[in-house]
């Protein structure tokens, strides 16, 4: 039996702390024993202190979370964009199951995509499928009529969109053409500003969830991911403004940056991959090709190509946080399902000075 993602946590971070007291020396104690008196605390057997801070930092890390709560699921109504494949699919399913009416918006239902076949073929009238490209102004103002004729109660609103559609794209930034930045901004971030500024009259109406499929790359940079980061980064800012903005409105903004799931769904294929470094070697300007060399760059691909099966196949995380999102009384504001070296990495990449963390995962 291995221990669950939260243990493996729990365990690091107590024995991170209690290998910094060791290393700190007995100094610790005058040291907190000096700070006490000068707070003056009654605390005077300093050890009592230290053993309940550890208690306390336990309890936090290792607990199961508090309940918070759910909402009555019952006549909710979900608008989630980019059904085709992956967590959007699994998204869409698992919320129905659960009770839910889905609206599945697809990027290919006109083209009799996979996943929109899949989903209308379960014919439930709480699952409607609706062609919706998030790039596409005149689609994405159909989706919001279509929405609008089908709530149970229009005066009700809309309780959720999850705005999850997305793409991923990968290169050095000497290797990254403008197009590409552009082309991804176009999906991740225009495209969920786009649909979240036409469904939020509805959203406010029914005091709802505006929930973003962020990324642990809306966090940190890596090499390599600038384009996506980008993109990634935009979609943080983005949901920061509208959840200060939208207190006043009683909406909550939430947003879910998981860590490394690539083999658990189509967001990196090897074709996908093999592609695009194709045309990125092509459009390279002379002095870069020379510059970094064609080893270097195989190497940069073949590395991208082992991501493709890389990270976790089990999705579940994902969309218990996204349903949680949705259905908790007091959801949070980020949620970070992903696998422990993923989380430690976000963690130390967010809190650690930049010069330590970067000597740390990248020098
Ligand atoms: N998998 C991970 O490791 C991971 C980690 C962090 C965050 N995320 C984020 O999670 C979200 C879902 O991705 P996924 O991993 O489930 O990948 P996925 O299987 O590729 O799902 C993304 C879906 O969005 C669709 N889509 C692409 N462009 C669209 C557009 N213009 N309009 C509407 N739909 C569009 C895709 O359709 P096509 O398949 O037809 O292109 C696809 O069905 C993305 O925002 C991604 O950035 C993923
Ligand atoms: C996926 O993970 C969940 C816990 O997050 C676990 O309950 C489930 O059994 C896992 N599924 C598979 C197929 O491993």
């Amino acid at each position: 039996m291995g221990l669950s993602a939260a243990q493996q946590r729990a365990v690091l971070l107590v024995s991170l702390s209690l290998g910094l007291t060791l290393a700190l020396g007995f100094g610790l104690p005058q040291v907190l024993k000096l700070l006490f008196r000068f707070l003056g605390f009654p605390c005077d057997n300093v050890s009592h202190c230290i053993v309940l801070l550890y208690f306390v930092l336990v309890l936090c890390v290792a607990l199961p979370a508090v309940p918070r709560g759910s909402v009555p699921i019952q006549g909710k109504e979900v608008l989630i964009t980019g059904c085709d494949s992956g967590f959007g699919l699994a998204l869409a399913k698992h919320l129905h199951k659960l009770g839910f009416t889905v609206f599945a918006g697809c990027l290919l239902k006109d083209k009799n995509g996979d996943g929109a076949q899949e989903l209308e073929s379960m014919q439930s009238d709480r699952l409607r499928v609706l062609q919706m490209n998030v790039c596409n102004e005149e689609e994405v103002s159909r989706a919001l009529e279509f929405v609008k004729r089908h709530l149970r109660d229009p005066e009700h609103g809309l309780w959720g969109v999850v705005n999850n559609a997305g793409i991923a794209t990968y290169g050095d930034v000497e290797f990254t053409g403008l197009d590409t930045y552009k082309k991804v901004a176009d999906v991740n971030l225009w495209g969920t500003i786009r649909v979240t500024k036409v469904f939020l009259p509805l959203v406010r109406r029914a005091k709802g969830r505006v929930v973003c499929m962020v990324s642990m790359l809306g966090r940190m940079g890596s090499p390599s991911r600038s384009s996506y980061c980008v993109s990634k980064y935009g979609v943080e800012a983005f949901c920061d403004c509208l959840r200060q903005e939208m207190y006043h409105w009683g909406v909550k903004v939430i947003a879910i940056e998981p860590g490394n799931f690539i083999a658990a769904t189509n967001i990196f294929t090897k074709d996908g991959v093999e592609k695009q470094a194709e045309e990125m070697w092509e459009k390279a300007s002379d002095v870069v090709q020379e510059d970094y060399g064609k080893p270097y760059f195989i190497q940069q691909v073949a590395r991208m190509k082992s991501f493709v099966s890389s990270g976790s196949k089990n999705m579940s995380s994902v969309i218990n946080a996204i349903t949680d999102a949705l259905s908790s009384k007091y959801p949070y504001t980020r949620y970070n399902p992903s696998e422990t070296y993923w989380w430690i990495k976000v963690q130390i990449m967010t809190h650690l000075p930049t010069a330590i963390a970067d000597r740390i995962y990248i020098r």
